[in-house]
């Protein structure tokens, strides 16, 4: 077609064109920039390069997200094209125990109509922690690459896609003309953690598994930068198929393997249920070894033709599921007990721990909570680790349960060392001195020093910087130390103020430099006028998180509002009366909350938040039309691990499109958003007939609406 002039092409045909254009610049992107191989000389690239634009100018409407314009120092655009699967993406349920498979089986013999002693074969093959795509294949060419997303609708990566050697641009020979292969992109621990120093190096973003580096990688507007992460894949499924490519799953991954596509090599047939045991614990034996992560064992019945007896269950095909590995644990030596001091002066005890690797991960921090926890007591006073208390010296037993921060889960007290005493938490805080003191029936220790306290005030500034607080960009954590080091920035006004007081200075800053000062400072700009919710929360006032601010917010629509009414209750005396009562008759507002707020606006914080209301515009919450929201009045539960946000924020934005989240699923339940690790409650979810969706799923929805 490139020979056909730009403005003889249809609509249809630019379209075309526009998309194989994407792939093909792409690619070359990619020779260029990844392999050091050039494909084609710059002339022909900037030929390529140039229709794709004429083309755009004539059609600016066909304008891909994805666009090669656009990957070259100009604007990334904010989002992947949604292109729906022509076979919905399925997902997998899930096995926990032996018992669990067993019913798998029974189940599966059951509805097949077969007896225990009946033959029935299966295939055994490692579940890969990574990212599902589906690779669509025309004539053996890849025309599209999509994410899950919610199973019917993903993102189109196909550029990034293409970016991965492991997946060919062409098939070999012999293929369905129609053929999307389903499988997952992963990355391998050793590339995870070369990466990551990278990352570090560059003081870029690291990531905390491979699999997050995997999303993080694909997820990427601009190719190039997929095209330097060292991502891996392997074809496991497929979606639409012109013709069958075999009659039995392992058959037609042999055939994935024979048309190029990488395949996993443990996959193995097992007849029957006490195969399939073996063959598990074969492959975790295995595990430490491969290279990669893996978080299971997927079992799928053989014969795809029982595999279409059997078909789908909601979302989860009868015929296969996904026996998860425990979590994994390690013994390690703890070497030392650290205190952290957070914003808000909380003593926070952390376990430094030598090395060791945990599910793949080095881990060599994991929290010790409080006080009582080092002791072996939990929050009401009851033993844990049958009242086994942690020193340092111990050999302890830590864990990850998926990404959280790694924990201890038990201490050997066998290896304790003779001469080893019990831990004693500090009475003073250790940055600044001040007394550190725990209040009645609290478990967490607090520094009383206030705004003297130079680690408070730090980390006040980092939160205030954060992605849900100002979101300022190019000030991250490392700025913030710096610059308050240097008393540049000692409360929030003085960033808004950096670069009329410190402009030149900052551009002369070693290891800066005025692009990345005057970057900074667009950066800042940018947050000048703020959300009054987002204002709030940015402040850092105890027990006021997103929640409530977003609840105060709404309930008072402007900064000014709030702040008459609180200082006509500056006096603890003054706090009752209709002013009191309708702060704290806000659902979700409690007294301590309504103390901790007026205590911390009309005491000694006010000057400095008048100052920074004076550098910034906070906005008036204008009237919303939640009644028009999808999610309005509904009741939402989140189960299992977010990887996308917090649960705080998960919250809050289910709670600002006017759902209610509660903790317990029941009959009453609209929606549960299940996140991996999702446990009883995706059951009970099930077994009462509540929709469950997945995170990627419940974004989608939440994009809807704002
Ligand atoms: S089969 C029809 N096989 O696990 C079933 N999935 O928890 C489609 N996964 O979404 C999936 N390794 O991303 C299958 N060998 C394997 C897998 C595998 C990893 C992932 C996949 C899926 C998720 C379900």
């Amino acid at each position: 077609m490139d020979d056909v002039p730009v403005e003889n092409l249809s609509e249809e045909e630019a379209k075309a064109e526009l998309a194989s254009l994407a792939i093909r610049l792409a690619r070359a992107d990619y020779d260029y920039f990844t392999r050091d191989d050039p494909d084609l000389d710059d002339a022909e690239y900037d030929l390529l390069k140039r229709r794709n634009r004429d083309i755009e100018a004539i059609y600016p409407h066909l304008i891909r997200p994805d666009s090669p314009s656009s990957r070259i120092g100009g604007p990334i655009s904010e989002s992947f094209e949604k292109v729906a699967h022509a076979d919905r993406m399925l997902s997998l349920d899930n096995a926990f125990s032996e018992d669990d498979v067993r019913l798998f089986d029974t189940r599966i013999r059951n509805f097949l109509g077969l007896t225990d002693s009946d033959p029935l074969d299966y295939v055994a093959e490692p579940k890969i922690d990574g990212l599902s795509l589906s690779l669509r294949y025309e004539d053996g060419r890849l025309v599209q690459a999509a994410t899950r997303g919610n199973g019917e609708v993903g993102e189109n990566v196909t550029a990034n896609a293409l970016m991965i050697v492991d997946i060919p641009a062409m098939l070999n020979r012999g293929g369905p003309n129609v053929l999307e292969v389903r499988g997952e992109a992963y990355m391998r621990q050793e590339d995870f953690e070369e990466l990551n120093a990278r990352q570090g190096e560059h003081g870029e973003k690291t990531f905390s598994n491979p699999r997050n580096a995997a999303a993080g990688s694909i997820r990427q507007l601009d190719s190039r930068i997929t095209a330097s992460r060292p991502l891996r894949f392997f074809a496991y499924a497929w979606g639409e198929l012109s013709e069958q490519l075999a009659g039995t799953q392992i058959e037609a991954v042999e055939r994935l393997a024979e048309l190029g596509l990488p395949t996993n090599p443990l996959g193995a047939i097992c007849p029957g249920l006490d195969a399939l045991i073996a063959r598990y614990r074969d492959i975790e034996s295995r595990r430490a070894g491969l290279g990669y992560d893996i978080d299971g064992v997927v079992y799928k019945v053989n014969d795809l033709g029982l595999q279409d007896r059997l078909g789908i269950r909601s979302t989860t095909p009868r015929w296969a599921i996904a026996h998860k590995f425990p979590a994994e644990t390690a013994f390690t030596r703890l070497n030392a007990i650290e205190i952290q001091v957070g914003r808000t002066g909380a003593l926070s005890p952390v376990a430094r721990l030598e090395p060791v690797h945990v599910g793949g991960v080095q881990v060599s921090n994991a929290t010790l909570h409080n006080e009582d926890y080092i002791a072996g007591r939990g929050t009401s006073g009851n033993p844990i680790r049958e009242g086994r208390d942690i020193r340092v010296g111990d050999r302890v037993e830590v864990y990850r349960a998926g990404d959280v921060i790694p924990k201890i889960k038990d201490i050997d007290l066998t290896a304790r060392p003779a001469d080893s005493v019990p831990y004693e938490f500090p009475k003073t805080c250790p940055e600044c001195g001040s007394r550190a003191v725990r209040e009645e029936g609290d478990s967490v220790t607090r520094c009383t020093g206030g705004l003297i306290c130079p680690v408070q005030a730090v980390e006040r500034l980092k939160h205030f910087v954060s992605r849900n607080a100002f979101d300022i960009e190019n000030l991250g954590a490392k700025q913030i130390e710096q610059f308050h080091a240097m008393e540049w920035i000692s409360e929030p006004a003085d960033i808004f103020l950096l670069e009329e007081n410190r402009g030149a200075e900052l551009a002369k800053l070693k290891g800066s430099g005025e692009k990345s000062a005057s970057r900074l400072f667009a950066s800042i700009h940018k947050r000048k006028n703020i959300s009054f919710q987002r204002a709030l929360f940015a402040l850092g006032i105890r027990h006021i998180g997103e929640n409530a601010s977003a609840l105060l917010a709404s309930h008072y629509r402007s900064f000014d509002a709030l702040l008459l009414d609180i200082d006509e209750m500056a006096d603890p005396d003054s706090r009752c009366g209709p002013r009191w009562e309708h702060l704290v008759g806000i659902d979700g507002i409690g007294e301590v909350m309504a103390n901790s707020l007026i205590d911390t606006l009309a005491g000694e914080a006010r000057s400095a938040v008048d100052r920074l209301r004076d550098s910034v515009v906070i906005e008036d919450v204008e009237e919303t039309e939640n009644a028009e929201s999808e999610l309005s009045g509904m009741i939402v539960v989140f189960t299992g691990t977010l990887e996308k946000m917090t649960r705080k924020e998960a919250k809050t934005r289910a709670e600002s499109a006017g759902a209610k989240v509660t903790g317990s699923v029941s009959a009453r339940t609209d929606l549960v958003v299940a996140g991996p690790g999702a446990g009883s409650k995706a059951k009970k979810a099930n077994d009462l007939n509540v929709k469950v969706i997945d995170e990627e799923a419940w974004l989608t929805l939440i994009a809807s609406r704002s």
